[in-house]
């Protein structure tokens, strides 16, 4: 099997750029093995603090922080770093080439209970008009990253990525502490009978997205003339491997009784790397109207709606919000 630097150099990938993806997954390894030691070393329960989004800090989220951060800031690499826990973007290295945004640990609530939980994580090129130490570094669209992924802490330890090319998958073999290319290809199928969303909110959504959801509940015997069935891992991160390795459509819809934050998960270190991941896997993402990697940033813990997945299930959900 393929180890992932060599696959990325056959794949023409700029040496800057498989150093600084060398300098994430390092991390990222790191955190792996944390994790897996779980209430050994000491990474499971909350801080007493709260993020900018008015969330409470997990351990895991703080030390995941410190850990990407650090690496970033010593690369070399990185000119400006924006994260899930940092409330304002980090400036790093004068006059380096790129520019990182990552939520750190995602699926907070899943540390405490041995689930599935990950890293995501996207590259931008930095912009020589605009400071280091300004946010407006990541004023670009998702479709000018040019490198996005995700590390998924599971039952093994996964990377997907994607520089532009396919959407490809890799295991840690935690023998050698390296990625081996495990799935060459991703191709998120453009039918699907599975969706995976929040039910809870059922009462929160648009008329329009409920009567989707509604459809898809009446089965063979409803409009839709088929069973789906739902699958809920409550990090977006797990739910979204799902939909990547067998199809699916995953949905985090607004909540209309939220008109100031309507949307939950983030543009730029969330609903963007994801994207560019299923784009590159031949599905589709949207906003309740839009294309994600179209959206120019306003601010950098910006919300979005996310309707992403199989490609021909995506467009009839959208066709119900028109
Ligand atoms: P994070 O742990 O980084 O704050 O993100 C959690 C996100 C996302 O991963 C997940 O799909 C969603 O929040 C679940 O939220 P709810 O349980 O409120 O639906
Ligand atoms: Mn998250
Ligand atoms: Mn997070």
């Amino acid at each position: 099997m393929k180890r992932l630097i060599p696959r990325l150099e056959q794949d023409n990938v700029e040496i800057e750029l498989i150093l600084l993806i060398k300098t994430i997954l390092t991390a990222c390894k790191e955190i792996s093995f944390r994790v897996g030691q779980g209430a050994l070393s000491n990474v499971l329960g909350s801080t007493l603090d709260e993020n900018i989004q008015g969330e409470t800090q997990k351990k895991l989220d703080v030390i995941s922080n410190q850990l990407l951060k650090d690496m970033l800031l010593e690369s070399g690499k990185v000119r400006t770093i924006a994260s899930e826990e940092e409330d304002y973007v980090v400036a790093a290295t004068d006059d380096a080439p790129y520019i990182v945004a990552f939520d750190p640990l995602d699926g907070s609530s899943n540390i405490d209970i041995n689930g599935q939980i990950g890293t995501i994580f996207t590259i931008y090129r930095a912009n020589n008009e605009v400071p280091a130490e300004s946010e407006l570094q990541f004023a670009q669209p998702g479709s000018e990253q040019v490198c996005a992924g995700y590390v998924l802490y599971g039952p093994s330890t996964m990377l997907a990525l994607t520089t532009g090319g396919p959407s490809r998958l890799y295991t840690l073999d935690k023998t050698q502490g390296c990625f081996l290319l495990t799935t060459e290809t991703l191709t998120i199928a453009a039918e699907t009978a599975e969706f995976s969303l929040n039910m809870a909110n059922f009462h929160q959504w648009s008329s329009g997205f409920s009567h989707y959801v509604n459809d898809l509940l009446l089965g063979e015997n409803g409009v839709r003339g088929k069973k789906f069935n739902m699958r809920w891992n409550g990090a977006m991160v797990g739910d979204m491997h799902r939909v990547l390795s067998r199809g699916g459509i995953f949905c985090y819809p607004n909540d209309e009784s939220k008109p100031a934050q309507p949307a939950k998960l983030r543009l730029l270190y969330e609903a963007n790397p994801l994207a560019m991941l299923v784009e590159n896997a031949h599905g589709k993402a949207y906003t309740e109207h839009e294309r994600i990697l179209s959206i120019q940033p306003t601010h950098i813990h910006q919300r979005v709606a996310v309707i992403m997945g199989s490609a021909n299930e995506v467009d009839t959900c959208l066709a119900y919000l028109k």
